[in-house]
């Protein structure tokens, strides 16, 4: 890529909404759906952007510092901002080593990469990067045996925190990749390959990566199995019966901080804090999995009171801006994610495109901060919002145990115009893209 190139995106790219229009443009459309879109009608996915704006801030100019401090803590890392990645799947679609891409940037913006369990990278091949500090995503499988071996991979690569995704045990209805027939390997129609003299830039860089493609965590060496054979199998893994004593179990097992992802009832968080957990993540799987759930933004204050100091919190979903941070800490998050954000920049710079986002952000939190009168991180507080009164669920009720025996108790996200794509008269291919293995979260 001539540097020339690289300051037209960078210059266009001026906000992380600007930045998902460029990824729009470069990436093929079935790739940047499998990116951008969420389950059913996707409400909550749009919401998850929107809430932000239904909270207004109160600054308080006067008393603020000439330059701001980002910097925190959480768990016991030092961060340069209160942003991590969080995992997504699949990254190596949309930039050749796209894992270690995201990885190496994310260690420069000093933060943590959060590898996912469908990453293409195997958790080995990106600890031989040395790019750190990393934390490894896991599910609860059907097969305990296989919980316990991944964290203890984890470990054995040096993997840091160990995240349990707790809402994806069923695949959600991701109603875009139903559309374009998205399956791993990617396919392209008839209409995609037409399309695909405006993306050949990604077609270019990606030709000796597509190949490679694959679910590196799970691929078993010498066993013959093709991508399609061990999508398939990766899709009957995980546990939708599984309870609290699976997560007990897993705190036993695993040293290092444990993180619950897809939080979003408090009685979940005293639940998870009972037994153990370190931090949660407040997280709609970014409106991926249940369309019709609460916002993150929104259920975070009740997850933060039945936290109350106990654990980390950490916000996953919606953030797109730098007042979004400053919204999200001020309702009691120690840090947010950015996930799309992050992926958006690696399709359109892969290293330096992450790189963008991230400071993008800062700038921006930097921004918000000044005009807001808040010196660093620690200031930020409730009295900088004016929250609505809410109506909030049910009260956490005492945890039924802390062992594990308790019963389970610019523009903000635009929508894809629904036209102009592979939509409408063309019949959707479910069957097709069920068979193939629409797979696992990704
Ligand atoms: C393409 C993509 C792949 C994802 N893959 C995973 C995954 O493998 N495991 C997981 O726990 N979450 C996964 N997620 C969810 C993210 O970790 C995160 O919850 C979400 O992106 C946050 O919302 P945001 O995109 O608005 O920041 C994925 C998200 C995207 C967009």
């Amino acid at each position: 890529m001539t540097s020339e190139r690289v300051s037209g995106w960078r210059r266009r790219a001026y906000n992380i909404a600007a930045l998902r229009a460029e990824a729009r443009r470069v990436l093929p459309r079935a790739v940047f759906d499998f990116v951008d879109g969420g389950a059913g009608d996707e409400h909550t996915l749009r919401e998850n952007v929107s809430a932000f704006d239904a909270v207004p801030l109160y600054p308080r100019p006067i008393g603020g510092a000439e330059s701001r401090d980002l910097s925190t803590t959480l768990l016991g890392h030092p961060l340069s901002l209160p942003l991590i990645v969080p995992p997504t799947g699949l990254a190596g679609l949309l930039w050749p080593e796209g894992e270690a891409a995201s990885a190496r940037a994310t260690a420069a913006a000093g933060s943590i990469y959060c590898l996912s369990h469908g990453s293409v990278f195997s958790m080995e091949a990106l600890a031989q990067t040395g790019a750190a500090p990393r934390w490894m995503q896991t599910y609860i499988y059907r097969d305990r045996g296989l919980t316990r071996e991944t964290a203890a991979r984890a470990a054995e690569a040096g993997y840091e925190g160990l995240i349990v995704t707790i809402d994806t045990q069923l695949l959600g209805n991701r109603e875009r990749d139903i559309r374009n027939g998205f399956v791993i390997p990617p396919r392209l129609s008839a209409g995609e390959v037409a399309r695909m003299a405006f993306k050949l830039g990604w077609l270019w860089r990606m030709r000796n990566a597509i190949p490679d493609i694959t679910f590196g965590n799970y691929r078993r060496p010498g066993s013959g199995e093709d991508l399609t054979a061990l999508a398939q199998r990766m899709l009957t893994l995980t546990d939708p019966g599984m309870q609290w004593r699976d997560i007990a179990d897993l705190r036993a097992a695993w040293k290092g901080p444990l993180l619950l992802k897809g939080v979003l009832h408090p009685a979940d968080a005293a639940e998870a804090v009972a037994n153990g957990v370190d931090g949660v993540m407040v997280s709609n799987h970014g409106g991926r999995q249940l369309d019709g759930v609460a916002s993150a933004f929104e259920a975070l204050p009740a997850v933060a009171d039945a936290v109350a100091g106990r654990a980390a919190v950490i916000l996953d979903g919606g953030i797109r801006r730098g007042v979004h941070i400053v919204k999200a800490l001020a309702s009691g998050a120690d840090c947010c994610t950015i996930g799309r954000a992050q992926l958006w920049g690696l399709a359109v710079g892969g290293e330096a495109g992450v790189a963008h986002a991230f400071d993008i952000l800062r700038r921006e939190l930097d921004l918000a901060m000044g005009l807001c009168g808040l010196a660093d991180v620690a200031a930020i507080g409730p009295e900088v919002l004016a929250r609505p009164p809410r109506a909030a669920p049910p009260p956490p009720e005492a945890p039924a145990s802390g062992n594990g025996a308790g019963e389970g108790a610019g523009d903000s996200v635009e929508r894809v115009p629904e036209t102009g794509g592979p939509a409408g008269p063309e019949p959707t291919r479910y069957g097709d893209w069920e068979r193939k293995g629409r797979a696992i979260d990704f």
